[in-house]
């Protein structure tokens, strides 16, 4: 294999622009030697309360892609600080802790509990579309990004993503709004909102009625949103949405992100993005639309 160049964003560096996607590969505890090779993991969305997630069942199949309706199962920012986070020291990769929340003040609680942890980053999701205590997803609106992600810029200097959702938003306000914040990156995109019923009852498939659509069902839309604010707006992207294969990073990579995550593909081979990154060489590649 053929070595991927080194990325450089702020103070951090990705030995190759690879990131496992939070929520398609636990807290990065297990197939460590996979975690290990990859740019960096991005841990299961932590809140600052336990939760015990939505009602299965929380999976769905559909052409090219999965609903999911998992609804942040978590077992909270303490107890993964005590329990969990002790035994990723030993990673050799890039640890991004994925946090998420209701409002603002759980942001800046989270943010303050993390800015003395040993991690390597924290990404913001203000992007989660199936959490039922809210109607309306804090990423929808430019002005509460610019909230949350200033609230949380001021509790840490740590190496902050703000991920980024596509529903029913212009992604390119809420990306100007995390910029403007004092994100060091965006990435793009969180699920879509979907939905499946029981063809002859009409009952939902889901126990949390509505999920959030990933898979290569959502990639050309995905490269969409990082072209879209790849070519209007100066932030880094790290570019998500049905990555299965080394053809499908460099289409993100030409349109524009300086990494991606690998998320569902990861459930169905947890050796993905390691197969993946064995196709990758970036000896002769020069990103941007031709
Ligand atoms: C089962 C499952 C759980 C997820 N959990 C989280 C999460 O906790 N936090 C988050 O920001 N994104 C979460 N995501 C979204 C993924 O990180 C990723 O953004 C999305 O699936 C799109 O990428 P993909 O098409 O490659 O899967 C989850 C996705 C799946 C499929």
């Amino acid at each position: 294999m053929k070595k991927t160049q080194n990325i450089k964003i702020k103070n951090l560096i990705f030995k190759n622009p690879l990131i496992l996607a939070s929520g398609t590969f636990s807290f990065g505890d297990k197939f460590i030697s996979v975690v290990n090779q990859m740019g960096g993991i991005i841990t299961k969305g932590i809140t600052l309360q336990p939760r015990p997630g939505n009602p299965m069942p929380r999976i769905w199949e559909t052409a090219s892609g999965l609903l999911n309706s998992v609804g942040l199962e978590n077992p909270g920012i303490d107890a993964f600080l005590k329990n969990i986070l002790p035994g990723l020291a030993q990673l050799k990769t890039n640890l991004i802790v994925n946090i998420s929340g209701n409002q603002v003040k759980d942001f800046t609680a989270l943010a303050e509990k993390l800015s003395d942890a040993d991690i390597d980053g924290i990404e913001i999701n203000v992007s989660c579309p199936n959490i039922r205590e809210t109607d309306k997803m804090l990423g929808q609106d430019p002005k509460t990004v610019f909230q949350v992600v200033s609230a949380v810029r001021r509790k840490t200097d740590k190496f902050l993503i703000t991920k980024l959702t596509a529903n029913f938003i212009d992604p390119l306000l809420t990306a100007q709004a995390a910029k403007d914040a004092g994100s060091d990156a965006v990435c793009l995109v969180n699920t879509l909102y979907g939905i499946a019923l029981d063809s002859n009852t009409g009952k939902p498939m889901l126990g949390g009625i509505f999920g959030g659509l990933s898979g290569p069902a959502i990639k050309p839309f995905a490269l969409f949103c990082v072209w879209r604010v790849a070519s209007r707006l100066k932030i880094p992207i790290v570019g998500c949405g049905g990555i299965c294969s080394a053809d499908d990073v460099r289409e993100f990579l030409h349109a524009g992100s300086s990494l991606v995550q690998i998320g569902s593909a990861n459930l169905r081979n947890p050796y993905a993005g390691l197969e993946i990154l064995h196709k990758l060489s970036d000896k002769n590649f020069k990103g941007g639309v031709k």
